[in-house]
């Protein structure tokens, strides 16, 4: 979103005061804040009671920059508090999930009573394959419940997951099982889209030539396809899970036993394996469920619509909604399977109440009208959320009119794969809201907008987002670089976590995401790193050199744009130049996925330069925005920059 576009919307001075019916029964007070100001550290040690112990912590905090302990002396099993303790306190009859596949028609209901039993079994499955406590397991899945008694089952055996996007190709499944060593991978043979299976366990064959030391696959029956088999090493979930005993007895863990890693790009080829740890990330994904989506229990029925192969789905799917015991949709498909009103029908059929989607999934149903969801009753509905980038106030506006009748709250929430929960919303029933603001730091965190130099800017002023005192589902680090955790999060600003995002506070003080600061891109919500996009690129053989800039775009926020240089003469590059580009783009949705594909891709010459050899990706960035070109005397030669600019009108875009 452009400041120019804040300013206006400001001026109009729209602010959406909450309603008063809401704000009577919400779960959060105004007192709230200053509850937890008094003393943050002690505020986060009574949200601790959301979780079922086996032994209660007498420690809260222990810090030193950057390493982070949370209640250190409890133990504790993450499963219980999800799953166990409904059933033995008489909630066994609820629904967890009403699962709706992508096929309409197709769908299961899972109360909590047979989520028991499923996560159960599964656990007793991995512990027949060999799976013990802190072993890693990988988890290539599509959204099936199968991925939740997955990952519940794993936590519950004190190892740690590391569910892989199932739209990631075989190589990057390949590079991450690699990176954090697990031995163990779950999948299906396929999943479903928009009717038609596609086939996943081929990928994971793949990926699996590349990693010897897995000695387990696990696979769920998901499509009627053929599927590769390594005798031995391969096993159907139907022949090892349904035949174990649904009786688990659940060990205790340390509070800061690792539970899963999340892999996110940051600004080089290589992702992140970021950690999280058990009771500081159950605390405040708990936590932050109860209030900023206020949820009831007993009545309302949640909707994240997220794939759990990224953080949302780990903290607003499995583990934030399940502590607090709630009934959920989870759905299989695309926002079009089955029409491209599937969604306001899950949303009346299921009498949804409360829905969190990202901002590109907005814009596509805008894109496709306010007809269809005008044709459906959603009057169950009374809060909704956005995630993943900052929503731009139109969409806000179409998403409170359309879907929310003007009169559910919309929480804009700001968050990372780093800081596992919400740092950053409005809370529903208190805070006025303004079209495309995340507004302020929860109770128990402490943001500041910080210049260049660390210091604290004024009201009306921009500068980068900074987290001042620890959280308790702050990241642990980096799976096996410390120094690299420092240096990316701690080194920027001294004793300050530097988030990345760029960030304003408008003249009131409320807080505005300006999107990132740095090399990565969010391309419909998915973090990518530019480097990463370029190291695929540059392994085609016909590529000598390329750059990558984000530009913008009105669905998925960002769109890849590549600069490339050939190998092969400017003539023959010439000749061919449709086939290259496309063949290029295929080549970078197989190296890394789909979501990964440029845009636009570029054959160029050469690329800007500086004197000492750096690529200028801001000159790069302003000529795929269409924007006049700044200061060019640092080039070498500041004619290639035009030339790129000529290229970019003269060549058609080859988006799909
Ligand atoms: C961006 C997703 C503006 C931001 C939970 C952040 C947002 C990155 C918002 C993290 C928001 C997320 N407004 N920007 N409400 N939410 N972002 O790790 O740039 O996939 O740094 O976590 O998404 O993406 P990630």
């Amino acid at each position: 979103m452009t400041e120019a576009k804040i300013e206006a919307w400001l001026e109009e001075d729209r602010a959406f005061a909450p309603h008063e019916e809401f704000a009577a029964q919400a779960n959060a007070q105004p007192s709230i804040y200053a509850d937890a100001d008094r003393d943050p550290v002690a505020w986060w040690r009574q949200q601790a009671n959301r979780l079922t112990w086996a032994s209660e912590p007498t420690t809260t905090l222990e810090w030193e920059l950057p390493n982070a302990r949370w209640f250190a002396d409890g133990t504790l099993n993450a499963s219980v508090s999800c799953v166990d303790v409904h059933v033995k306190e008489g909630r066994g009859s609820r629904v967890a999930f009403h699962w709706v596949a992508d096929a309409e028609g197709e769908s299961r209901t899972i109360t909590y009573h047979e989520l028991s039993r499923q996560v159960n079994r599964t656990a007793n499955a991995l512990i027949e394959l060999g799976v013990t406590k802190g072993d890693r397991v990988a988890v290539y899945m599509p959204m099936i419940p199968e991925a939740i008694f997955t990952m519940l089952a794993v936590v519950r055996l004190g190892a740690i997951h590391s569910v892989v996007f199932a739209g990631f190709s075989a190589e990057a499944l390949a590079s991450r099982i690699l990176d954090s060593d697990c031995r163990f991978v779950v999948t299906a043979d396929g999943a479903f889209r928009r009717g038609a299976p596609s086939p996943l366990k081929p990928a994971v064959d793949e990926a699996l030539t590349s990693c010897p030391d897995v000695s387990a696959v696990l696979v769920v029956k998901r499509t009627d396809g053929d599927v590769g088999w390594v005798e031995g090493r391969d096993h159907w979930w139907h022949d090892v899970v349904e035949r174990q005993s649904d009786v688990h007895e659940p060990e205790a863990f340390g509070a800061e036993t690792p539970m899963f890693i999340m892999y996110t790009s940051g600004t080089t080829a290589k992702p992140k394996g970021i950690f999280h740890t058990t009771a500081g990330y159950l605390t405040q994904v708990a936590t932050t469920y109860h209030y900023v989506f206020d949820v009831k229990p007993e009545t309302d029925v949640c909707w994240t619509a997220a794939d759990i192969g990224w953080i949302t789905g780990h903290s607003y799917i499995v583990y934030g909604p399940l502590i607090n015991g709630v009934t959920q949709v989870m759905y299989e498909g695309l926002p079009d399977s089955g029409g491209r009103d599937r969604w306001w029908k899950i949303i009346s059929e299921h009498r949804v109440s409360i829905l969190y989607t990202a901002p590109t999934t907005i814009r596509t149903l805008m894109k496709w009208g306010h007809q269809l969801p005008a044709s459906f009753d959603l009057s169950s509905l009374r809060l909704l959320g956005t995630v993943g980038e900052p929503i731009n106030p139109e969409a806000w506006m179409w998403y409170r009119k359309n879907i929310g009748a003007n009169r559910c709250p919309i929480v804009d929430t700001w968050w990372q794969t780093e800081t596992g929960a919400i740092l950053c919303s409005p809370l529903p029933g208190i805070t006025a809201t303004k079209p495309g603001a995340a507004m302020r730091a929860l109770p128990g965190i402490y943001v500041a907008v910080v210049d260049n130099d660390g210091n604290e800017v004024g009201h009306g002023e921009g500068g980068y987002l900074v987290v001042t005192h620890p959280w308790p589902s702050m990241t642990r680090g980096i799976w096996g670089d410390p120094d690299r955790f420092f240096d990316t999060y701690w080194s920027r600003f001294p004793g300050k976590y530097f988030a990345g995002d760029g960030a304003k506070l408008d003249p009131d003080g409320d807080l505005w995401l300006l999107g990132r600061v740095d090399d990565v891109m969010n391309i419909s919500g998915h973090r990518l790193s530019t480097t990463e996009v370029e190291h695929a690129l540059v392994g085609h053989h016909a590529v000598a050199e390329a750059a990558v800039v984000g530009a913008s775009d009105d669905t998925t926020g960002q769109a890849i744009v590549a600069f490339v240089t050939l190998k092969l003469s400017a003539e023959d590059a010439e000749k061919d130049q449709a086939r290259i580009i496309e063949e290029l783009r295929q080549h970078v949705s197989s190296t890394i996925s789909p979501i990964a594909k440029p845009r636009q891709i570029i054959l160029t010459p050469d690329l800007p330069k500086t004197r000492s050899g750096k690529i200028m990706r801001r000159l790069l960035r302003d000529v795929a925005e269409n924007r006049s070109l700044g200061d060019v005397t640092t080039l070498t030669d500041p004619t290639v920059v035009n030339m790129i600019a000529g290229l970019m009108e003269t060549h058609a875009s080859s988006e799909d």
